[in-house]
């Protein structure tokens, strides 16, 4: 087949043509972010890959349509930038990577946390400048401290039995309980307890219609005055200006965050020489408090590698496969990543 990789980043492309090379797909690896004024570039490809700011909205799907393009996979887990009733609608089937490394974004949260906790970014500035001092430095043991986790499928879990390791007591949100967790000595409570009792807070469920600013004024009031913030999931978690008060307040104490509910515009791009028109982020990278970095809990080897493996084995697979048999051989093997057809919604 031949597939247009849309927002291809040169670090992608030797595990995109690693996991190709015993396939024999054609693939062509484009910078441009898949938008209604970017789409043509799919014209001649059977199948487009997209990441996880390409918005597959109304307009662009049915461009797609006209391009003659039944097939989109997409190189990420989360699939809230689809508009998959209207994929469904024009018979085109969406594909994602249900599950990879998770312990890439669980270990990325808990490198968050503590560099924030520890001024591990402050005190890196002062030693390249020679100065050993250390006030403003101080942390705190995570040891007996309380971390409430929201979320606790894949990621989720992995970041609490870490911190279970550190010998904190995790408390957890969901409203699927994981049995293992529990068995472990987690204690799932209603979101209002566990934000009132976690010292740490560390966001792990999917955007969707319910968890869009999850966390807004009246959260915030329920958290403990000076409880960190950890966000890998979705920016849209977030309710940006409530976060940027209470940060300024200082009941929040402080915000790790991978991810930020504008960030198309800017995350994955250099915008180190130009002005920064979004005031919200700019703010947030600018306060001492606050710990920014650009959806990166994904990047290690381990967790590209698996995703380009994935990415192209369901291509091959879609491609080649009776619906039928598509079915019964992804229930079997690694989770149905077909979010059409058989609407894979958590
Ligand atoms: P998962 O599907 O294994 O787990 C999600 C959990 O959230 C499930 O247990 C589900 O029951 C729970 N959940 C759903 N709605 C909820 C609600 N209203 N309140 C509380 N819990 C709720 O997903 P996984 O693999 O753990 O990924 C979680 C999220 O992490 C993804 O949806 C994605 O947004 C984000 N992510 C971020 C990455 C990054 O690079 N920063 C990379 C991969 C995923």
């Amino acid at each position: 087949m031949n597939i247009a990789f849309f927002s291809c980043q040169s670090y992608e492309q030797p595990f995109l043509e690693a996991a190709n090379s015993n396939q024999r797909h054609q693939l062509t690896f484009l910078p441009q972010a898949l938008t209604p004024e970017t789409v043509h570039l799919a014209a001649g490809h059977q199948a487009i890959c997209v990441f996880v700011n390409d918005q597959l909205t109304r307009p662009t799907l049915q461009a797609l349509g006209k391009l003659g393009i039944g097939l989109v996979a997409l190189r990420c887990t989360g699939y809230n930038q689809v508009d998959v009733q209207t994929a469904q609608q024009l018979g085109i089937r969406i594909m994602r990577v249900p599950t990879y490394s998770p312990h890439s974004v669980a270990e990325h949260a808990v490198a968050l946390l503590m560099s924030l906790n520890r001024k591990t970014c402050l005190a890196y500035q002062r030693t390249k400048e020679n100065n050993f001092t250390l006030d403003g430095l101080m942390g705190f043991d995570l040891y007996g401290k309380r971390i409430g986790v929201i979320g606790t499928g894949k990621i989720g879990t992995a970041f609490a039995r870490i911190m279970l390791g550190f010998g904190c007591r995790v408390l957890a949100y969901d409203k699927v309980r994981s049995a293992v967790l529990r068995e472990l000595g987690v204690a799932y409570l209603p979101l209002n307890e566990v934000l009132s009792e976690a010292d740490v807070v560390s966001l792990h469920c999917p955007l969707t219609l319910e968890t869009y600013h999850l966390i807004t004024d009246i959260t915030l009031a329920e958290m403990k005055p000076g409880a960190y913030l950890i966000n890998t999931s979705r920016g849209g978690l977030l309710d940006t200006p409530a976060v940027l008060k209470a940060l300024k307040s200082g009941h929040l104490g402080a915000l790790g965050a991978d991810v930020y509910e504008l960030e198309d515009d800017y995350f994955f791009t250099d915008w180190s020489n130009k002005d920064m028109p979004d005031a919200n982020l700019n703010t947030l990278t600018h306060l001492p408090n606050v710990l920014v970095t650009a959806h990166q809990g994904f990047f290690t080897g381990e967790a590209m590698e698996q995703i380009a493996h994935t990415t192209l084995n369901n291509l091959t697979y879609l491609e080649q496969a009776s619906l039928e048999h598509e079915d019964s051989g992804w229930a079997a093997s690694t989770g149905n990543p077909l979010l059409t057809d058989t609407m894979v919604v958590e």
